[in-house]
C-alpha cells in the first residue's frame, strides 16, 4: 500500500472525496483554467445541442488531479444528461461492460477513467458499442455458442487517461474529440483556492492563498488538499483563520517546500544526484530505491518534476538537472572537475 502523501494528485480518503465533490464546479463558467479546452468544448456542446444530438465520444488526457473527472461531470451537467462513472480496471469482464451499457439511457454519458487499463477483450466489445451503438455478446461455450446482438442507446463515452501513448490506435480513433489537460497557471490555482475556501467557509488572506497556490504543484486536487490540511492546522493551533503565518507553519509541518516538492520528490532527486552523480538512472532502480511503484513514479512524480525542469527522461534513464541541484542545495558537478559525496548529503569538489 502506498503511504498517504499530502501532495499526491491521486484520489485519497473518503472524507476528502466527499469534500472534493462539494468543491467540484458544475458548469463550464465555474470551471477555472484549461481555457482552450473550455472554448472547444463550448462549441462542441452547443453544436450538438443545436442539432439535438448527443455529443460525440470525448477523450481527456493529462496528469492526475487536473480535473478530467470534474470536466466529465461538467459536460454531463451542461448537456442535461446522466453520467455513469467507472474505470478501466473496474471492468473485468465483457459482461460488466454489457451491464453498464445496456442500463444507459439515450444521450447518457459513460465516463471511463484510466481507460488505458481496459483489457483487450473488453476494448474489442467497446469498438462496435462506440461506433454502431451495438453490442455483440458471445453467449454460451463451444459448438452451442451464439452471438447475441444488442442495440444500445446512443450514448457518449468520455474516456480519461494519464497515458495516451498506451491507448491503442483503434480505440483512440473512435473518439470525436481529444483534449489535453495541462498543468494550471499559478493565478488559476489561486482562484481555485479562493473559490474552495469560500465554499468551505474558511477565512483566508491573500498572502496565505498565494503560498498555498505556489506549493500546489499547479494541480487543483493538490491545492484543495493543501487548503484542507492548512485549515485543520488553523483550527487546532490557531483561531481557525488562515493567515500567512498559519499557512507557512502548516506547510512546513507537512514538509511541502516552496515549490511544492515533498519528501518523496526530494528522495528521488537526491538519490539520482548522490548515488548516480545526477544520472542517468533506470526507472526500475529508482523504484527500488524509493519503494514507489514504477507506474507511480512515471505518472505522478515525474510529470511535475519535468514540468519544473528538475528531471529529464533520456533514452538511458532519468537525469537530475542543474536546477534540481540548485533547489536542493547541492553543487552541480562541473564536467571538468571530479566530485565526491560525503555523508551529509552534500556534494563537494574532489580535492585529489
Ligand atoms: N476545483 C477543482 N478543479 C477546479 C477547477 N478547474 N475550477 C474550479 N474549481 C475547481
Amino acid at each position: 500500500m502506498q503511504e498517504e502523501r499530502i501532495t499526491s494528485s491521486q484520489v485519497q480518503s473518503n472524507e476528502d472525496n466527499a469534500l472534493d465533490l462539494s468543491l467540484r464546479p458544475k458548469t463550464l463558467s465555474e470551471y477555472i483554467g484549461q481555457n482552450k479546452v473550455k472554448q472547444n468544448l463550448e462549441i462542441f456542446m452547443l453544436a450538438a445541442k443545436k442539432r439535438a444530438e448527443p455529443i460525440e465520444h470525448v477523450l481527456l488526457y493529462g496528469p492526475p488531479g487536473l480535473g478530467k473527472t470534474t470536466l466529465a461531470g461538467v459536460i454531463a451537467n451542461e448537456m442535461g444528461v446522466n453520467i455513469r462513472v467507472t474505470s478501466g480496471p473496474a471492468i473485468e469482464r465483457a459482461g460488466d461492460l454489457a451491464a453498464i451499457l445496456t442500463n444507459l439511457e439515450q444521450g447518457d454519458i459513460l465516463f471511463i477513467d484510466e481507460i488505458h487499463r481496459l483489457n483487450k477483450t473488453i476494448e474489442e466489445v467497446l469498438y462496435p458499442a462506440m461506433e454502431d451503438y451495438a453490442l455483440d455478446l458471445v453467449v454460451g461455450k463451444g459448438p452451442s455458442a451464439r452471438i447475441l446482438k444488442l442495440d444500445l442507446p446512443r450514448f457518449t463515452l468520455i474516456g480519461a487517461t494519464t497515458r495516451i501513448s498506451l491507448l491503442s490506435s483503434p480505440l483512440r480513433d473512435r473518439f470525436g474529440a481529444i483534449y489535453p489537460l495541462n498543468f494550471y497557471e499559478e493565478d488559476e490555482i489561486a482562484k481555485i483556492v479562493n473559490r474552495s475556501a469560500s465554499i468551505l467557509s474558511v477565512g483566508i488572506d491573500t498572502s496565505a492563498n498565494t503560498i498555498i497556490a505556489q506549493r500546489a504543484r499547479r494541480t487543483p486536487r493538490v491545492a484543495n488538499r493543501l487548503l484542507k490540511r492548512v485549515r485543520d492546522w488553523a483550527d487546532v493551533k490557531a483561531d481557525g483563520f488562515v493567515s500567512e503565518d498559519v499557512a507557512r507553519a502548516a506547510l512546513e509541518m507537512l514538509e511541502v517546500d516552496e515549490l511544492g516538492l515533498d519528501q518523496t520528490d526530494r528522495k528521488i532527486l537526491s538519490f539520482i544526484i548522490e548515488k548516480f552523480n545526477g544520472g542517468p538512472v533506470g526507472l526500475n532502480t529508482l523504484s527500488a530505491a524509493t519503494s514507489e511503484e514504477m507506474a507511480t513514479i512515471e505518472d505522478i512524480y515525474e510529470p511535475f518534476l519535468m514540468q519544473l525542469g528538475f528531471l529529464e527522461r533520456t533514452p538511458r534513464g532519468r537525469c537530475a538537472t542543474r536546477r534540481a541541484y540548485e533547489h536542493l542545495s547541492y553543487r552541480h558537478p562541473d564536467p571538468a572537475e571530479g566530485y565526491s559525496v560525503n555523508s551529509n548529503e552534500t556534494l563537494y569538489p574532489s580535492t585529489s
